[in-house]
């Protein structure tokens, strides 16, 4: 579908999008709403907006470009990578992805669709973007920080003291447990949507909207099977190595 389309001649910014809803997401980026232009050729709106048709091409190839990292290269890398791995990600959703689809929602004009879960979306989103963002901070500032403390004093004893009062402060074992036991933060937004079915949906933004949560769906589950898997059972393994070295130094003495 999307190679037939590749040269994007004479079409329809509705066919293109309907097409390939990623080209909804590469045109956003040449600051183009598509819902504002389905009827117009992309050769005028390349025209109206000054770039090329062949940047937009290029930069939805791009969008097929994964920068994931396999399970089994995560789980041999240093513990350090991997959160800056996990943070990488945290920051492509707060800075790109989340943004996007949360401006898609607001611009959604329900009084031309007849869903009536369009306005509960609206309602939902916002709550839910509040309580990832949360979620995000939480990790960043008390758990990373936490794991890289592991890491630093595992690779020099004098960390070693740093660690022990952040030790007695932090169960990492209940919160592996609880993250590991938490539903996901999606799982509003998948019930509302039907697990984002586009059975019955004909509106195309609509449509843009489903397919980008599912996909954002899609990638949090991979992040956070990576915390479940990799982070937190290598830091707990971690955690008991150097509490026994405490222990040992504190006897010792
Ligand atoms: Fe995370
Ligand atoms: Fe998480």
């Amino acid at each position: 579908m999307f190679v037939q389309n590749s040269n994007l001649k004479n079409q329809k910014i509705s066919d293109i999008v309907g097409n390939d809803y990623r080209y909804a997401k590469a045109l956003d980026s040449f600051g183009v709403d598509f819902y504002k232009y389905f009827d117009y050729q992309i050769e005028d709106i390349c025209k109206i907006k000054g770039f090329k048709k062949e940047s937009l091409i290029g930069y939805r190839i791009s969008l097929d470009e994964s920068f994931d990292l396999e399970h089994d290269s995560l789980k041999s890398c240093p513990l350090n990578l991997v959160v800056e791995y996990l943070k990488h990600n945290h920051n492509y959703f707060i800075k790109n992805k989340l943004p996007y689809i949360k401006n898609l929602i607001q611009n959604l004009d329900t009084s031309n669709i007849n869903y009536k879960f369009s306005d509960d979306l609206k309602f939902i989103f916002p709550s839910f973007y509040e309580e990832f963002t949360e979620h995000i901070l939480e990790e960043e500032t008390i758990i990373f920080q936490y794991i890289n403390k592991l890491f630093y004093a595992d690779h020099n004893s004098q960390n070693l003291s740093l660690l022990f009062f952040s030790m007695k402060e932090i169960s990492l074992k209940n919160i592996a447990e609880e993250h590991l036991n938490e539903d996901s933060e999606m799982s509003g937004i998948r019930g509302l949507t039907k697990n984002y079915s586009l059975n019955n949906i004909k509106n195309l933004h609509l449509k843009v909207i489903f397919q980008e949560l599912k996909e954002f769906d899609k990638e949090l589950e991979i992040h956070s099977n990576i915390e479940n898997k990799i982070l937190f059972p290598r830091a707990l393994k971690l955690q008991d190595k150097i509490s026994n070295e405490l222990r040992n130094i504190s006897f010792l003495n």
